[in-house]
């Protein structure tokens, strides 16, 4: 069963990558092929992040639940909003979920078997989900435009629980001087350096760096949008 869709999606991946070949070369003449789905471009200036991409398409995951986490033919879980994703920590619910697969479902097809996968490509597509899922969440907090009117001092509170570690008000508030009352919000849940590619020279690998990035990418799949206009009408009164 899993090795038939594999080889099936594999068959698939390969025309679909001759295609790709072909079309490329007509691209600056031709506008793109309506319906047709380029799951592998752009290519990510982040190399981890782009080989974990690949490993989640080549594994077929895109062809039922989205390169982006959006089903595309309605007949897989949404993972963008699913609980399971949302309660993984490091892969290990991503992971069991794939080693046994979920056989019996109410959707037209049943979520296959990875039984074969090795623990490094668990992660990587573990990675990518929870990566795709930061951007996608992102997308849909900037497009409830202060709808909420944030509560001040739930925002404090928030800020205490979970930023105060790492960040005094006041630090944050000398970073944001910077920024246009507009861009506030992204600069909050989306701090430019998220969005950087990560160093891999070792010396700048520090781990306030690289417990940074993973708390923030925690952060961003995560929060609601209630915590989010609390925690911004809070950072307005320390601005
Ligand atoms: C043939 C289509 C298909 C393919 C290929 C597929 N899935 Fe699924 N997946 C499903 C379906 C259907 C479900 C929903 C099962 C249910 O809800 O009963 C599901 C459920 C899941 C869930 C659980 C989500 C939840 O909230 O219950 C995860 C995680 C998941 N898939 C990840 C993956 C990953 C990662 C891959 C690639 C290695 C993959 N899937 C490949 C169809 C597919
Ligand atoms: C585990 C530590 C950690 C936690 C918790 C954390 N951050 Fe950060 N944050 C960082 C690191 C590291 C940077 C990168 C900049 C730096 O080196 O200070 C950063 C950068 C930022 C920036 C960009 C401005 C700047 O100083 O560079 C903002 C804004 C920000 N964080 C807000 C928050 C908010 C709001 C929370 C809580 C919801 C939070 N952070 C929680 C570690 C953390």
């Amino acid at each position: 069963m899993t090795l038939t869709w594999k080889s099936a999606v594999a068959l698939m991946l390969t025309l679909s990558a001759t295609f790709h070949v072909a079309a490329a070369q007509h691209e600056a003449a031709r506008p793109a092929e309506r319906g047709v789905i380029n799951f592998l471009t752009p290519i990510l200036p982040d190399p981890v992040l782009q080989h974990s991409k690949e490993t989640y398409v080549l594994y077929g995951c895109a062809y039922c639940h989205g390169v982006d986490l959006r089903v595309r033919n309605g007949e897989a879980a949404d993972l963008l909003h699913s609980p399971l994703v949302r309660a993984d920590v490091d892969g290990g619910v991503i992971s069991h979920v794939l080693r046994v697969g979920i056989p019996q479902t109410a959707k037209l097809s049943p979520m296959p078997q990875f039984s074969d996968l090795s623990d490094r490509e668990l992660a990587d597509i573990a990675r990518w989900i929870h990566y795709s899922k930061g951007q996608g969440h992102f997308a849909e907090l900037m497009q409830d435009r202060d709808v909420v009117v944030g509560d001040i001092s739930a925002g404090k509170a928030y800020f205490e629980k979970s930023c105060s570690m790492c960040h005094s008000p006041a630090s944050i508030a000398s970073a944001i001087k910077v920024v246009k009352d507009a861009d506030l919000k992204a600069f909050i849940i989306r701090p430019a350096f998220l969005q950087s590619t990560p160093s891999f020279d070792v010396s700048r690998r520090t781990e306030k760096a690289v417990t940074g990035r993973a708390k923030h990418g925690t952060l961003l799949e995560n929060y609601t949008s209630a915590e989010v206009a609390d925690l911004l009408a809070f950072i307005k009164t320390i601005k």
